[in-house]
């Protein structure tokens, strides 16, 4: 009876897989004719009108065909204000404010897929409300040295964590009837040079490091639409690099949308056009017929150096990313909303959920502003806004709450704020150039002096410090790792004045905390938290939310620590980098190496504690198709209501090639009741815990012992079990 029942239900399943197969073989044939009925309709002027811009953010339609125009807007974390269609001025809008995210590193420190899909339902949604067809971003460069100027808005050190938290994000913005547009693709890793320096990686970096994060957003996220980097890989620019482009994203990932180039990126027409590129952008010449894919590959055609068909091949594609947004004629198109509560929620949450307590001594915090009568806040950062900065990611947002504006809101009326800026932000910003961060360092005593007497007559000192826009941003790199503006300095004083200092950085790339470190019993990393980042800051310092943000990257000591300074590759030399440290990136490198970083990856403290057991697989032996399922238990010990964030290493001690120490294969960020436990089961593939096996050109699972460990941070595991791969 029992068989018969399985069998009836197997059956069931079958026929429902069966039709949905069907279904979407059916849409997707519907599409295909589609797009081959307009085809057979266009002129080659028609066709070639559709791959290249006819200012910053737009590309023409064919008005005859009902074919309309696409507009592009940046950005990651929001939508960007509507800019001047020849310049890059702002329109000056009076509708395009817009709801602003903690950028990149916020989000993968938050390690929640969740908030992930719900900032990209909001974005999804200001998009459309925008009148956006496609929203670039996310951007998953590996952050490959701690200088990037863009660290802020990529995501982590780690794949597996950048791919976990775009494919959500992806999935949800697109659903809203908007393109992604994942980028920058590939090994943008540095702003240093980043229009001309040519990057070398081995093949087995390539993909074990580089790639996953497009691969997961092009396989699993469905991106519609990927932007080549302005940099050369292995000699070739990234717009006209027939291994990335043609052999890689088009044969390897299946990929069927459009290739477009970063703003300035294309560098050729025959090449590119035979590489596979789709869309030329933000091409530096006035005259759009002069673009690479404008009349020249009208003429290129004409010449028969680029066939018809290839140029059927991209507007397919152009056509085929219309058709999926709803944008030929589909009345049932998101028409999109702004500024919603919910979206402004979704904000605070991001910015809540993102921040890391990396030290607590005393259980200083939470402050119980209840019981206090004096605060001292000091720190340039505690009234600065930074959603308009970062270049290409900054964004009008329709308000920002600072960390000062914040506080006297929720306590002012109870608690004395002594508010001292103890620094001066020294550094201007110049697009192109880090040359305004050099002297930014000047001590100045003054306004120590101030911000002493203000800690000295208040009963805790809170220093919001760290970074701005001038350092993590587009188009240069950071100089160095420092905390500018004499800030240690400024820390060390008010702390020996005031033993109950609580400094909270905000920034989005690692800086040196060594100097500070053992001064101040409290840290907490803020980042950058988005339009509503005072509201959420305060609420981690009063208690009210309970921090469970994880490092996205590996803290070092110091800038010698990280594998590409170590090896002295960075940031090239004659244009050319060399990725040598090659998959040692990030913790793969700190803890192979056994180099005791300040801050581990995927470290965080909580006002609770948890603790990890039981770890367990379903089977010891596996074969090479299976999958593992491992469970484990996460109990909330303590007295309050936290998250923490359970996270699954693998490594194999024996093997025919080095393997890193640790690898993250899976993790989940559990939410729990004082006293409450739960169980949670991951399912890991066999096939992903392979290595790329150059000489074989693939993946290889090499048969024997494998290490799952479950910890709470690269270096913090708890308990560890083995299985074997037959
Ligand atoms: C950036 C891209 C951005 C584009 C359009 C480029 O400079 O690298 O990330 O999307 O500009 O603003």
């Amino acid at each position: 009876m029992r068989k018969t029942v399985i069998m009836f239900f197997a059956l069931c399943l079958l026929t429902a897989t069966m039709a949905q197969a069907k279904k979407t073989e059916n849409k997707e044939q519907v599409q295909e004719k589609k797009i081959q009925s307009l085809l057979k309709k266009m002129t080659l002027e028609e066709k070639v009108g559709l791959l290249h811009a006819n200012s910053k953010f737009y590309v023409n339609g064919v008005k005859r065909l009902g074919i309309p125009q696409l507009a592009l807007s940046d950005g990651p974390h929001g939508v960007r204000a509507e800019m001047n269609l020849h310049d890059w001025k702002y329109a000056g809008w009076t509708n395009d404010s817009a709801t602003c995210f903690p950028p990149g590193t916020a989000l993968a420190a938050s390690w929640n897929r969740q908030l992930a899909y719900q900032r990209g339902i909001v974005l999804g949604e200001e998009a459309r409300f925008r009148q956006k067809d496609v929203l670039l971003g996310p951007g998953v460069n590996i952050i490959r040295t701690p200088l990037c100027g863009r660290n802020f808005e990529y995501l982590s050190e780690d794949p597996y964590l950048v791919g976990a938290m775009a494919v959500p994000y992806i999935q949800a913005l697109q659903s809203k009837d908007v393109s992604a547009s994942v980028k920058h693709y590939l090994a943008n890793n540095q702003e240093d040079h980043r229009n001309s320096v040519d990057v070398s990686v081995s093949e087995r970096a390539l993909h074990e490091i580089y790639l996953p994060a497009f691969k997961a957003a092009v396989t699993e996220g469905g991106s519609h639409t990927v932007m080549a980097a302005y940099n050369k890989f292995r000699g070739d620019w990234c717009a006209e690099n027939e291994y990335l482009d043609r052999e890689i994203l088009q044969k390897e990932l299946g990929f069927k949308g459009i290739l477009m180039t970063d703003w300035g990126a294309a560098h050729s027409t025959v090449k590119s056009a035979l590489a596979g590129l789709d869309l030329e952008m933000g091409t530096n010449k006035k005259d759009y017929n002069e673009w690479y894919f404008a009349q020249p590959l009208i003429d290129a055609v004409k010449e028969g150096k680029v066939p018809m068909a290839l140029i059927d091949e991209k507007v397919g594609n152009i056509l085929r990313v219309m058709i999926q947004t709803k944008m030929l004629g589909d009345k049932t198109r998101e028409k999109g909303k702004m500024n919603t509560p919910e979206h402004q929620q979704a904000a605070y949450q991001s910015a809540a959920e993102a921040a890391v307590l990396l030290q607590n001594e005393g259980h200083l915090l939470p402050l119980d502003f209840s019981k206090l009568k004096s605060v001292a806040v000091i720190g340039d950062n505690a009234t600065r806004k930074h959603c308009g900065g970062g270049l290409s990611s900054e964004i009008k947002a329709l308000y920002e709450v600072t960390p000062l504006a914040a506080l006297q809101k929720k306590f002012g009326n109870s608690v004395k704020i002594n508010y001292a800026k103890g620094y001066e932000k020294q550094s201007v910003f110049k697009e192109g150039t880090n040359k305004g961060q050099a002297d930014a360092n000047k001590v100045d005593w003054k306004l120590i002096d101030e911000a002493v007497e203000a800690a000295k007559k208040s009963e805790v000192a809170i220093i919001f410090g760290g970074l701005n826009h001038d350092f993590d941003t587009e188009s240069f790199d950071k100089i160095d790792m420092k905390l500018p503006y004499g800030q240690e300095t400024l820390i060390r004083e008010v702390a020996k004045v005031n033993p109950r200092t609580i400094v909270v950085i905000i920034a989005g790339s690692p800086v040196e905390l060594a100097g500070i470190v053992y001064r101040v019993p409290a840290l907490l990393w803020a980042w950058y938290g988005g339009m509503e980042a005072g509201n959420a800051v305060v609420d981690v310092l009063s208690g009210k939310v309970n921090p469970s943000g994880k490092m996205p990257f590996t803290l070092p000591v110091s800038l010698e620590q990280s594998p590409a300074h170590a090896l002295g590759n960075y940031p090239g030399r004659n244009l050319k980098v060399n990725y040598e440290e090659d998959i040692l990136v990030g913790y793969r490198w700190f803890d192979t190496k056994k180099i005791v970083p300040q801050y581990p990856f995927g470290f965080g403290l909580s006002y609770t504690t948890f603790e990890l057991s039981g770890l367990t697989t379903d089977q010891t032996t596996y074969g090479k198709n299976e999958v593992i399922k491992v469970k484990f238990k996460v109990r909330n010990n303590g007295p309050v209501f936290g998250a923490e964030v359970a996270q699954l290493y693998m490594s194999q001690p024996v093997c025919s090639v080095m393997r890193p120490i640790k690898e993250l294969k899976g993790f989940e960020k559990v939410f729990l009741q004082p006293g409450e436990t739960k169980t949670v089961e991951l399912a890991v593939k066999v096939s992903d815990l392979a290595y790329y096996n150059e000489a074989a050109k693939g993946w290889t699972v090499e048969p024997g012992d494998f290490l799952l460990h479950l910890g709470n941070s690269s270096r913090n595991i708890v308990q560890t079990v083995k299985i074997a791969v037959k």
